[in-house]
């Protein structure tokens, strides 16, 4: 099995550009973040304090998360619950950032992105997938952008979507989460030795996946060489 790895902070391009780089290579796409999001909904709903380990961690035996794949689209489901759109919120990506500090939320999501790498060709978006989840991965990203340019795309696709925000906040709401997923004690964000670096603030989403698949095709042909 092939795995690609994509890590890096929130609105780099992660998801666009892997979800783009999946069809073209008929791999799966896996959204890791996803899965956190899943997890800080229901405990949200369960009205937890989120930082709070005491109070997660005894529920995370109530909770399954399941990834399903229809038409190539990653559903999310939570005890059977499809939440891949509720979980698409300014809310929930701060709910998710502070549940995935809590080394016992990590344990429970790591084995489950395992196992659908074993059993597929993926490409794995999220914090920790070069450096923890798949260390082996064949082809390692690290993609950035300027804090300003991630915070203007964020700002952009909210107002698609017809919710409220000010750009002023979505950027706060970045650099919040870039310093809790970068700051936490158990994986952190950060690039694994063996990254590419691949910084998107000057490129259009065209680009950006002509660069990545470009890399990835130096990667394997330099694997398949050795
Ligand atoms: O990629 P995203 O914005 O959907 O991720 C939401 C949060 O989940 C992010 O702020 C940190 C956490 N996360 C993580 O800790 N490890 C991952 N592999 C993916 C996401």
């Amino acid at each position: 099995m092939t795995a690609i790895a994509i890590d890096g902070p929130a609105g780099a391009g992660k998801s666009t550009i892997a979800k783009q780089l999946a069809k073209d290579l008929g791999y799966i796409y896996v959204d890791t973040g996803a899965l956190y999001r899943a997890v800080g909904y229901y405990m949200d709903k369960q009205g937890v304090d989120l930082g709070a380990e005491d109070q997660v961690v005894p529920r995370l035996g109530e909770l399954t998360a399941e990834l399903k794949y229809i038409d190539g689209e990653q559903r999310v489901l939570v005890n059977g619950e499809d939440v891949t759109q509720k979980i698409r919120t300014p809310k929930m990506s701060m709910a998710a950032s502070k549940v995935s500090a809590l080394p016992a939320v990590r344990d429970f999501l790591f084995e489950l992105q395992r196992k659908i790498a074993r059993e597929n060709d993926v490409i794995m978006d999220g914090r920790d997938i070069g450096t923890v989840v798949l260390p082996d991965a064949q082809v390692k990203i690290y993609l950035t952008a300027s804090p300003q340019e991630r915070a203007r795309r964020r700002h952009a696709e909210l107002l698609q979507k017809g919710e409220k925000a000010s750009f002023e906040e979505v950027l706060a709401d970045i650099v919040e989460r870039d310093y809790n997923d970068s700051h936490r004690a158990v994986a952190p964000l950060r690039q694994a030795q063996d990254a590419i670096l691949v910084d998107t603030t000057h490129l259009d989403l065209e680009k950006s996946v002509e660069r990545i698949h470009q890399l990835i095709k130096e990667r394997q042909s330099h694997v398949d060489r050795l």
